[in-house]
C-alpha cells in the first residue's frame, strides 16, 4: 500500500515537472537545447562556485579600525527588482547571459535590508526618507532635516530649533572632517538637501516657492539659500550638481543665457563666491565638464558646480562634451576631499533613475543604475578598505516588476517569452502604474511591441492602472557596505539606523562608537607595554 502510494506520488511530480502545473506552467527554455552556457549543466560547476565563495568569505578580513571617510552612494528608487535587471542588462551589454552578472557593488561583502516607510507614510518619498538616512530620525512625507512634530508645509512649527535634527554631515564637520556633495539631480532636490536643509516642503526649493503656498521666505528660507548660507551648507568643500535656476535672480541670465527662478533679487552663486572671499579661502564655481575637469592639477579648496538649469540629463541623453558623469564628479570629490587628514563625509546621488522610473522608462533606470555603480567602482579604486567606509542603498523602491517565464539569457528589455491569455505580448519588465497605460481594445491589451516608438529609449512600459507619474513602493531595499565595521549594516533594520551605523564606524556624533569599545582602550596600553617590554630588553644586553 505504501509503496504504490509512493509510486502514485512520484508519478504526479514526474508529470508536473514535464507538464507544469496550473501556477508553473510547463517551460520549453528548459530543454536542454536553449542551454547556453555549457558549464553550467554540471553539478561541480555550481559546487564549485559555492566553495569559491566560502573561500573568499574566509579569506576576507573585515577593517575594525575607524572609518576615516565615509562615502554614501544613494540610488533614488533602485528597487531590488531594479538591482536584478540592471545587473542583467550589464551581463548582455557585455555579451552574456546576464542573470549571473554582477554590479560593482554587488561584490560587497555585507548586504542588509531596510525598511522605508515614514511617521505618516507606508509608502515613502525621498524628503523623509533622506531625513532617515541622513538625519537617523524617521518623519513626514515632504519634510527635510525636522522631526514629525512638523507636518508637510508648517513653516512656523519649522522655526522652532527644537525640532531640528543634525545630519551625519553636520557630526562630521565638529570632528574636523570635511564634507562634499554630488548628484545628478538639482543640489536642491530632496535627497542632497538631506544632507543639510532643515525644511516643512521639500518643493520650498527657492524663494519664490515658500512664497507660492503662503509662507514667509525670510522666516522659512528656501532650500538653495540654507546651502549657501547656513550651517552645515555654507562648509560644504565640494558641492556639484545641477538646479542653476534656483540660485539665480528670475531677471537675470545664468551661463547658458536662462532666467533664474528667484525674486528676492539674491545671485546665490555670487554670495556663494563672496562668502568664500571674506573668508579669504580659494574657492571655484564651475558650470560645465570642461571647466570641471580643468580643476583636477590645481584643485581650489571649495568647488562649486552646478551644470544645468534642473537636473542633469539621463547618461544615454547627454553631451559629453558639456556634461560631467557621475563617475567624474565624484571622482574629483574625493580627490579634493581626501586633502583632509581627519577624513570626509561624501554623499553621492544617482538621483534620476527615480525619474525614469516615475515615466515607466525602464531603460533609462536600468542605465543610470548601470552609471551610479560605475562612480562605485571608482571610489571603491580610490579609497582603502582599510580605512574608508562605502555604503550603497537607495531611499525608497518602485513598482517596476521582472516578470515571466522567458528562458535565461532572454533580452531582458524585451518582450516575455510568455503571452497573455489572449495571445498578446507582455514585457519582462512592466509597471504596476504609471503613464505607460494602453486602454484595451475590445477588452484585450494591444500588442505594444507593435508599436512605432516600440523599443526607442523613451518608449514607456505597459502597466496596469492608468497614472500620470508611476508611484514609489512600499517594499523594503538593499544596504551593501563595504570597509570598516561593514558587518554591522547586516540584516533588516528601520532606514533611520544607517546614519547611525555610519557614525559608529566613523566615530563621529552622539551615541556609541567603534573606537571607544573595549578593544580599543585595550590595545594602546598593550602597545605601550610591549614597546617598554623591548626597551628594557634592549637596554639590559
Ligand atoms: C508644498 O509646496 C508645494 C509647491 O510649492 C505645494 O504645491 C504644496 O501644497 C505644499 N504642501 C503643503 C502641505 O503645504
Ligand atoms: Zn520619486
Amino acid at each position: 500500500m505504501r509503496s504504490l502510494l509512493t509510486y502514485l506520488v512520484a508519478a504526479v511530480v514526474v508529470a508536473a515537472c514535464v507538464r507544469g502545473d496550473r501556477y508553473h506552467p510547463a517551460d520549453p527554455g528548459s530543454r536542454a537545447d536553449t542551454v547556453v552556457n555549457r558549464a553550467e549543466t554540471s553539478a561541480n560547476y555550481w559546487a564549485q562556485e559555492a566553495q569559491a565563495a566560502i573561500n573568499a568569505r574566509l579569506a576576507h578580513k573585515e577593517s575594525v579600525k575607524k572609518a576615516r571617510n565615509v562615502v554614501m552612494f544613494l540610488g533614488d528608487g533602485m528597487s531590488v527588482p531594479t538591482l536584478a535587471a540592471a545587473r542583467t542588462l550589464l551581463g548582455q551589454r557585455r555579451g552574456h547571459t546576464g542573470e549571473e552578472d554582477k554590479l560593482h557593488f554587488e561584490t560587497f561583502p555585507t548586504v542588509g535590508l531596510t525598511k522605508t516607510y515614514c511617521v505618516n507614510a507606508q509608502v515613502p518619498d525621498s524628503a523623509c526618507t533622506a531625513t532617515a538616512y541622513l538625519c537617523g530620525v524617521k518623519t513626514n512625507n515632504g519634510v527635510i532635516g525636522l522631526n514629525a512634530e512638523v507636518a508637510r508645509g508648517d513653516c512656523e512649527a519649522s522655526t522652532d530649533a527644537g525640532r531640528h535634527v543634525e545630519s551625519i554631515a553636520e557630526w562630521a564637520l565638529a570632528d574636523g572632517r570635511d564634507v562634499g556633495i554630488v548628484t545628478t539631480t538639482r543640489v536642491t532636490h530632496a535627497s542632497p538637501a538631506g544632507v543639510y536643509a532643515k525644511i516643512a516642503n521639500r518643493t520650498w526649493e527657492y524663494d519664490l516657492s515658500v512664497a507660492l503656498t503662503g509662507s514667509d521666505p525670510e522666516r522659512c528660507p528656501d532650500i538653495a539659500y540654507q546651502l549657501v548660507h547656513n550651517h552645515p551648507g555654507n562648509k560644504f568643500k565640494v558641492i556639484l550638481g545641477g538646479g542653476r535656476r534656483n540660485f539665480v535672480p528670475d531677471n537675470v541670465l545664468d551661463d547658458e543665457q536662462r532666467y533664474g527662478r528667484r525674486t528676492d533679487n539674491r545671485h546665490l552663486i555670487n554670495e556663494w563666491n563672496k562668502d568664500k572671499e571674506d573668508r579669504g579661502v580659494s574657492h571655484k564655481y564651475v558650470w560645465n565638464r570642461e571647466q570641471l575637469m580643468s580643476l583636477k592639477d590645481d584643485l581650489p579648496e571649495y568647488i562649486l558646480g552646478l551644470f544645468h538649469r534642473s537636473h542633469l540629463p539621463y547618461h544615454m541623453q547627454s553631451n559629453s562634451a558639456r556634461d560631467p558623469t557621475l563617475t567624474e564628479m565624484t571622482e574629483i570629490a574625493i580627490q579634493s576631499l581626501s586633502r583632509n587628514e581627519k577624513g570626509f563625509f561624501l554623499f553621492v546621488e544617482g538621483g534620476r533613475i527615480d525619474h525614469a522610473h516615475h515615466d515607466n522608462f525602464a531603460e533609462l533606470a536600468l542605465d543610470e543604475t548601470l552609471e551610479m555603480d560605475k562612480a562605485v567602482a571608482r571610489a571603491a579604486e580610490l579609497l582603502s578598505e582599510d580605512d574608508s567606509l562605502i555604503v550603497v542603498t537607495a531611499d525608497h523602491a518602485h513598482v517596476m516588476a521582472y516578470n515571466g517565464y522567458s528562458a535565461r539569457g532572454h533580452d531582458i528589455l524585451g518582450p516575455s517569452r510568455d503571452l497573455d491569455l489572449d495571445g498578446v505580448p507582455y514585457m519582462t519588465l512592466s509597471y504596476t502604474n504609471g503613464p505607460g497605460f494602453r486602454p484595451h481594445v475590445n477588452g484585450i491589451r494591444p500588442d505594444v511591441t507593435a508599436e512605432n516608438e516600440y523599443e526607442k529609449l523613451e518608449w514607456r512600459a505597459h502597466v496596469d492602472v492608468p497614472r500620470d507619474s508611476e508611484t514609489h513602493g512600499g517594499d523594503d531595499v538593499a544596504v551593501f557596505a563595504r570597509g570598516p565595521h561593514h558587518s554591522m549594516f547586516t540584516g533588516l533594520y528601520e532606514q533611520s539606523q544607517l546614519p547611525h551605523l555610519m557614525a559608529y564606524a566613523a566615530c563621529i556624533g552622539p551615541g556609541r562608537h567603534a573606537c571607544s569599545g573595549a578593544a580599543h582602550a585595550l590595545a594602546q596600553p598593550v602597545l605601550l607595554l610591549s614597546l617598554l617590554v623591548l626597551l628594557t630588553s634592549l637596554f639590559q644586553q
